[in-house]
C-alpha cells in the first residue's frame, strides 16, 4: 500500500458500516490519521479501535454534532485535510413518488442532503486555515439516471448532493480547497443487502444493467475515495466522479459467459 495520505487528518462520517468502513481501512493503511464519525456508538467504536482512529457520536443531520465532530478532530489533530460526508440512508419506505410519505421525503433528504450542507459549512472554514483541503461528499449513479425502480426521495437527495457539490469546488477553487462527488454504482453493503434480502428479484432486476454483472465491493468505492483524498487528483475538483462498473455508459450489456 503507498502512504499517500501520511500526516493528513481525515474526517468521515457514517464510518461504521459499509463505504464509511472500508474507507477509514483504506486511509489509515495510506498513513491518514482519521476520526471516525457515526450516530451508532456501538459500529463506530469497533471501527475506531481496528483502524487505529478516534471515534466521535455525531448525528450528521444535527448542527451542534457537526460542528462538535470537526472541532474534537482539530482539538486532537490540529487539522483537517480531508472530510469524506458519506453517512446516508436508504429507507424501504422510500418508493414510487405516488406511495412515499411527505415525513419519508424529509428525513431521507435531512440525512443525506442537509447533512453534507452541514459538513461542508463547518469544515470549509478549518480548511481555509491551511489553504488546503479535499472534501468527498457521497452521491450515487442514480442522481444522473433515472429508475423505474424509484426511490424517488433519495434519488431528489443525491441529486442535491451533486450540484452543491459542484458549486463548492468552483468556488473554493482558488484557495486550494477540492470539493467532489464520489457516485457509486450499487454496492454490496448492509444498505443495499437490507434492500434486496426480502426480494432476490430485485437484485436480479438491477444486475443485468451492470455490464459487469455484479455490484462493487465497498473497498472498491474507498480506493477511488482515497484517490480524491490524495494529491494524485490534485486537478480534479467539481466533478462528479463515478465508480459504476460501466452502468451509466451501457445500453445493452454482455450476456453471461
Ligand atoms: N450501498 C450502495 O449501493 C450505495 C450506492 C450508491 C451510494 N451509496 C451511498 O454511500 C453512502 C454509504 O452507504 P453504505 O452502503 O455504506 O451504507 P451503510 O448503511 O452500510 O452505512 C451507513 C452508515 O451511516 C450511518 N448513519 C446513518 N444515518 C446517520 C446520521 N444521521 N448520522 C450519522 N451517521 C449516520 C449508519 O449508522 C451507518 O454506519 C450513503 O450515502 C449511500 O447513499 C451507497
Amino acid at each position: 500500500m503507498t502512504a499517500r495520505l501520511e500526516g493528513r487528518v481525515a474526517v468521515i462520517t457514517g464510518a461504521g458500516s459499509g463505504i464509511g468502513l472500508a474507507t477509514a481501512r483504506r486511509f489509515a493503511s495510506e498513513g491518514a490519521k482519521v476520526v471516525l464519525a457515526d450516530m451508532n456508538v456501538q459500529s463506530g467504536e469497533a471501527a475506531a479501535k481496528e483502524v487505529g482512529g478516534i471515534f466521535v457520536r455525531a448525528d450528521v443531520t444535527i448542527a451542534g454534532d457537526v460542528e462538535n465532530m470537526y472541532k474534537v478532530a482539530f482539538d486532537t489533530y490540529g487539522r483537517i485535510d480531508i472530510a469524506f460526508n458519506n453517512a446516508g440512508i436508504s429507507p424501504t419506505d422510500d418508493d414510487s413518488i405516488l406511495t412515499t410519505e411527505l415525513e419519508v421525503w424529509e428525513r431521507v433528504n435531512r440525512v443525506n442532503l442537509t447533512s453534507i450542507f452541514l459538513c461542508c459549512k463547518y469544515v470549509i472554514p478549518y480548511m481555509q486555515k491551511t489553504g488546503k483541503g479535499s472534501i468527498i461528499n457521497t452521491a450515487s449513479f442514480v442522481a444522473t439516471m433515472g429508475a423505474a425502480t424509484s426511490q424517488i426521495a433519495y434519488t431528489a437527495s443525491k441529486g442535491g448532493v451533486l450540484s452543491m457539490t459542484r458549486e463548492l469546488g468552483v468556488q473554493f477553487a482558488r484557495e486550494g480547497i477540492r470539493v467532489n462527488a464520489l457516485s457509486p454504482g450499487p454496492v454490496n453493503t448492509p444498505m443495499l443487502q437490507e434492500l434486496f434480502a426480502k426480494d432476490p428479484e430485485r437484485a436480479t432486476r438491477r444486475l443485468v444493467h451492470i455490464p459487469m454483472g455484479r455490484f462493487a465491493e465497498a473497498s472498491e468505492i474507498a480506493a477511488a475515495a482515497a484517490f480524491l483524498a490524495s494529491d494524485d487528483s490534485s486537478f480534479i475538483t467539481a466533478s462528479n466522479f463515478l465508480v459504476d462498473g460501466g452502468i451509466s455508459g451501457a445500453y445493452v450489456t454482455p450476456l453471461d459467459a
